[in-house]
């Protein structure tokens, strides 16, 4: 056999199918119109058709201001799948047998009458295609329109029916603590708790499920995974992109609000969290959730040495000229927005005490790359210094995306005469491991939330608690007139960012 190929008869690549019965159900999408629809939802929805995963009692709802027939409604939705589809090739046939089940429904959602002529469809649905009466509400909205979406669908009498309601919403949960409880409180008047589905995509996605895995599937890890043998942590999530057209909403959230105070800290949570004693969606979300409220709150004193912030200026990048944050449509010229966020979180627990967790997020950063680097404690004593050996500290590198994967950094002895030590790689590949096409964090969380798996959704209490975390940050930095653009696109963001690990005797690893 060829060096590099896989046996056909490899376990890994045998098709993993989920075998369990999915249900029949009504997916109603408000906000149909909208970006999410045609980058990530109906794709989603459609890769999920094609792997057969969906049921023959399963029909999509697309709601929205706009007057569109159901015809138009699904032409759009064919270009969306065929433009947005990762990895995997368009089949007609299958198209066809799925968008029959795909309807469109006009309405304004402060207009009670819109909810009636939504009632009257699902209504259709639920005989024509046997749905049971299940439906998951997706609102794909802006999000001050939540409250007014959920009010509309329970005072319409859709929060119950013959079969589950659901509702599935998207981030930002509120925009700090009381506003998120605020929030949960007018949709409680609709909907139990445990019927609403907070989505954080990061969540859903492979690599960061297999964190898990890789701590609590084997026996190597775990005994090390503490303050005795961990130095430090560095989360990463760094993209290449600028706002893309989202300079609006962008110029309200900034980046610590975008990535940190949801998706980061709930991949530190996955890091960090104990063990639950089964796998569901109450014991693990227990443990995220004791976690979050164990990550020490910052005095507003520390906020200036624990936390950075950045935004980027223009910048020739590649042979192209590349607009500041401030030139981007939709951002003021003055704007003291945050492209780029860092900070040091603490945790205050007998596992994690003293250990320092650094995450830093950007936009136009040199390269999109999130990874979770783990750095242990060195050896007590080098044997085999002053022969030209390279100190390097053991690494764990916890590659989410691009190329997923699991690398061990150690050192190794260089061939040849004398002791002298080398840092190598020992790699784990998702892609050549499975030999399959990891599901996008959608698939798997669409599928999760019609067949009612809250595992990897957020809860109200996670939601609470990260905002605590962020808010001395968010305080600080609105009473802050910073010196913004103070990193060029294409870098690495700003030094001050360098200087906060500088201080504690760390660098930013380079993904
Ligand atoms: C979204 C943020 O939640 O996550 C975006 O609003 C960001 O600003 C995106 O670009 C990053 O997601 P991913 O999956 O591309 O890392």
């Amino acid at each position: 056999m060829q060096p590099g190929v896989l046996p056909v008869q490899n376990p890994f690549l045998d098709p993993l199918r989920f075998e369990g019965r999915v249900p029949g159900v009504t997916v109603v999408i408000f906000g149909a119109n909208g970006d999410l629809t045609k980058r990530k939802l109906l794709p989603a929805l459609y890769r999920l058709a094609l792997e057969r995963r969906l049921p023959q009692e399963f029909a999509v709802i697309g709601t929205s201001r706009t007057l569109m027939s159901d015809e138009q409604f699904r032409e759009k939705m064919r270009s969306a799948v065929v433009e947005f589809l990762e990895n995997s090739s368009f089949d007609a046939d299958i198209w066809d047998g799925f968008a029959r089940g795909i309807l469109y429904q006009p309405g304004d959602l402060r207009d009670p009458a819109s909810y009636t002529a939504l009632a009257g469809r699902l209504g259709e649905i639920e005989q024509s295609r046997r749905t049971g009466g299940n439906v998951l509400f997706y609102l794909s909205t802006q999000p001050s329109q939540y409250e007014l979406a959920a009010a509309g669908i329970g005072n319409a009498g859709l929060a119950r029916g013959n079969g589950w309601r659901r509702l599935l919403i998207e981030k930002p949960f509120g925009h700090d603590a009381a506003s998120a409880r605020e929030l949960t409180a007018k949709l409680h008047e609709h909907f139990q708790e445990s019927d609403i589905y907070r989505i954080d995509h990061y969540l859903g996605k492979e690599t960061v499920q297999n964190i898990l895995a890789l701590r609590f599937g084997n026996g190597i890890f775990e005994p090390l995974w503490n303050r005795r043998y961990v130095n430090h942590v560095q989360v990463t999530a760094a993209e290449s992109i600028g706002v893309e057209g989202r300079g609006a909403y962008y110029q309200e959230a900034g980046a610590l609000r975008d990535m940190i105070q949801n998706h980061l800290l709930q991949v530190m949570a996955t890091i960090a969290m104990e063990p639950s004693s089964t796998y569901d969606a109450q014991r693990v979300r227990d443990e995220r959730a004791k976690l979050l409220r164990s990550i020490r709150v910052m005095n507003p004193e520390e906020v200036g040495e624990n936390a950075v912030a950045g935004q980027y200026g223009p910048a020739r990048v590649g042979g192209a000229d590349i607009p500041g944050f401030r030139q981007e449509p939709g951002v003021e010229p003055e704007a003291q927005v945050d492209t780029y966020a860092a900070a040091t979180f603490f945790i205050e627990n007998w596992r994690w005490s003293g250990v320092p967790f650094f995450i830093r997020t950007g936009k136009r950063l040199p390269k999109r790359v999130t990874e979770i680097a783990i750095e242990f404690n060195s050896a007590p004593h080098l044997l085999f210094d002053g022969h030209g050996t390279v100190a390097a500290p053991n690494l764990l590198i916890l590659r989410i995306q691009p190329e997923e994967g699991i690398s061990l950094k150690f050192l190794s002895k260089q061939p040849g005469a004398g002791m002298t030590l080398r840092p190598v790689s020992m790699d784990f590949n998702y892609g050549s491991s499975f030999g399959e096409r990891t599901p996008t964090a959608y698939e798997t969380l669409l599928l999760d939330a019609v067949l009612g798996d809250a595992t990897l959704y957020t809860r109200q209490d996670m939601v609470e608690a990260s905002w605590r975390v962020v808010e001395p940050i968010l305080e600080d930095w609105a009473n802050r007139k910073f010196d913004f653009p103070n990193y060029p696109a294409g870098s690495w963001g700003p030094e001050k960012a360098d200087a906060m690990l500088a201080r504690r005797g760390h660098t930013w690893r380079q993904p």
